[in-house]
């Protein structure tokens, strides 16, 4: 067995030792492409004039929410650039109304502000994506040009104090990062202990700046993929939705690389080609084909359909804990 082959067995294994077979669903809802940052490699850049933007409605956001009780998916994710058109109230209701059919919530809208972050959290929502992108402060600067590294990782720590699980991430073989194997990406992990964490492949954008690029290799990919399932044994981590559109194959071998969730895409189609954050985006069948392929691929995998909210083992253990301290 090669090098390569090994560590791709051994994330496997651990995953199921940590986290179990069963794969989590999380439907995914783009909310609002609007966004105020300008990073050098995202579609949704504020200066990308060749996307039409969009911001759903409460009403249209909770029809596209409305498939995800049929198909038995426990959690939706609300995903949006960094939107000021987005009301915070507005969230909050919309996040109360997705709690009152059964759903757990997950928000990924990026950085906001305490106040705001304890608003969602008291109407309910669980969970909260915010992707440290690269662990590199002066790369993120300049990727991120207007922000820092250092904030992000404040409202990751406030986010936890307001008792979110958290999901931080990175992106692999983004342009300028000098280490292909993300030695500091999979310190700042082991460090945090995220509840979840967004890991995929870089993919050239010819609407940015980056578009010139390359993508990383499928087994770069992977293998990063893997060393974070070692780091951060407990962790949700996805198949995502960047290392599929790369890669033919590139759900099937995320889910033996380590991964235990996939995020079918419940945005309406009309928005869902705007979304684009990377070429190729979204591509994929809507609702119901898409699902049976997953269930198709779950199937030959072995792996059962996670049941329920799907909340991380960190968390179930921290309220075990709480409950036995009452006791
Ligand atoms: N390639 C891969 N991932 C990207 N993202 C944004 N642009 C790209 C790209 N060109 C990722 C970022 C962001 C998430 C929503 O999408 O990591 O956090
Ligand atoms: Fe906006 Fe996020 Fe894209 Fe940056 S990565 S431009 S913050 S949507």
């Amino acid at each position: 067995m090669s090098s390569d082959h090994k560590l791709l067995a051994e994330a496997n294994h651990t995953r199921r030792l940590h986290v179990g077979d069963e794969v989590y669903l999380r439907g995914l809802i783009e909310i609002s492409n609007f966004c105020s940052c300008n990073c050098l490699y995202c579609g949704l850049r504020r200066e990308n004039q060749n996307i039409h933007r969009y911001r759903m409605t409460p009403h249209e956001i909770l029809e596209a929410a409305l498939p995800a009780l049929e198909l038995g998916y426990g959690t939706i994710v609300l995903q949006a650039g960094e939107d000021p058109g987005l009301s915070p109230q507005t969230i909050a209701g919309v996040i109360t109304d997705l709690k009152n059919l059964g759903l757990a919530v997950t928000l990924s809208l990026g950085e906001w502000n305490r106040p705001v972050y304890r608003l969602w959290k008291q109407a309910g929502v669980d969970r909260y994506l915010m992707r440290h992108e690269t662990a590199d402060a002066k790369l993120y600067a300049r990727l991120k040009p207007g922000k820092n590294l250092y904030d992000r990782l404040k409202s990751l720590n406030i986010l936890r104090e307001l008792d979110y699980q958290i999901g931080a991430g990175f992106m692999i073989g983004v342009p300028g990062n000098s280490d292909p194997s993300h030695e500091a990406d999979l310190a700042l992990l082991a460090d945090l202990q995220p509840d979840m964490a967004g890991v995929g492949p870089f993919i050239p954008n010819p609407d940015t700046p980056l578009g010139n690029y390359k993508a990383p290799s499928m087994e770069r990919s992977l293998s990063v993929l893997a060393r974070v399932r070692l780091v951060i044994p407990d962790a949700h981590l996805p198949a995502t939705t960047a290392l599929e559109t790369l890669y033919p194959q590139g759900r099937r071998q995320g889910l033996e690389a380590g991964a235990n969730v996939i995020m079918p895409n419940l945005t309406p189609l009309r928005y869902r080609q705007e979304y684009r954050l990377y070429p190729g985006k979204g591509a994929r069948g809507q609702g119901a084909e898409n699902h049976q392929s997953i269930l198709g691929l779950l199937k030959e995998l072995r792996r059962p359909v996670g049941k329920g909210p799907g909340h991380s083992v960190l968390w179930n253990k921290k309220i075990r804990q709480t409950k036995k301290a009452a006791e």
